[in-house]
């Protein structure tokens, strides 16, 4: 058995590779798999949005476990902007350097406990059955004062976690998969493609 995760995006298949290759289980990104689908996210939610995309690739794919996750960043000074939006925000091919400066700008002079964020990540699965299910985590944080750090993608420079005192650009993948929206729902989803292999589903 094989899992297919939709994703084109390298940076969530190392998440994924490291977090999932615990099964043993051959994990393709769509590309492995051969699929070149334009599937639209235009759902109104990070769930639908998850469910739409392993649903595109439930419908061309027999005998494969596919795996589909949405997410993104949820600023509540922005009214929870850019959410469903994240990747969209200012234009998909606008750098992460000028979005982030973007919503330092937006954020300047704005207190630190109305700086609050969250990353958050849904993932949806679908047994070769048809059995589907969709778990959210999330990780709580501040947008920061200033990019910080290289690790990771997308917003993590800007995405400060008080708890370890940085941001999650500063963080290693490892530390940061153990916190973090994906590394938490990877986990889950992880747990129930083992109870479901162990016949428990
Ligand atoms: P998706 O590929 O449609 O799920 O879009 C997710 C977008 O949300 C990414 O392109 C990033 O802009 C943002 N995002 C999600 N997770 C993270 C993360 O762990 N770090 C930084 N940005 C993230």
């Amino acid at each position: 058995m094989k899992i297919v995760f939709a994703t084109g995006n390298e940076g969530k298949m190392k998440e994924v590779r490291m977090i999932m290759g615990e099964l043993g289980m051959e994990i393709l990104s769509m590309k492995e798999a051969g699929l070149q689908l334009a599937i639209e996210e235009n759902g109104a939610t990070f769930e639908e949005n998850a469910m739409i995309k392993a649903q595109a690739i439930a419908d061309v794919m027999d005998d494969v476990i596919v795996l589909a996750d949405d997410s993104g960043l949820e600023i509540d000074y922005l009214n929870k902007e850019p959410g469903v939006h994240s990747s969209r925000y200012m234009g998909e091919t606008t750098s992460y350097d000028i979005k982030n400066q973007h919503i330092l700008d937006l954020l300047k002079g704005v207190e630190e406990q109305k700086r609050t964020a969250r990353f958050v990540c849904t993932i949806a699965v679908i047994f070769p059955d048809g059995e589907k299910k969709v778990v959210r985590e999330t990780i709580e944080g501040q947008i920061g004062y200033e990019s910080k750090g290289s690790n990771g993608f997308g917003y993590d420079p800007i995405f400060y976690v008080p708890e370890f005192g940085c941001t999650t650009a500063e963080l290693s993948l490892e530390q940061k998969n153990k916190i973090s929206h994906r590394g938490k729902a990877l986990e889950r989803i992880k747990t129930i493609i083992c109870n479901s292999l162990a016949g428990q589903k």
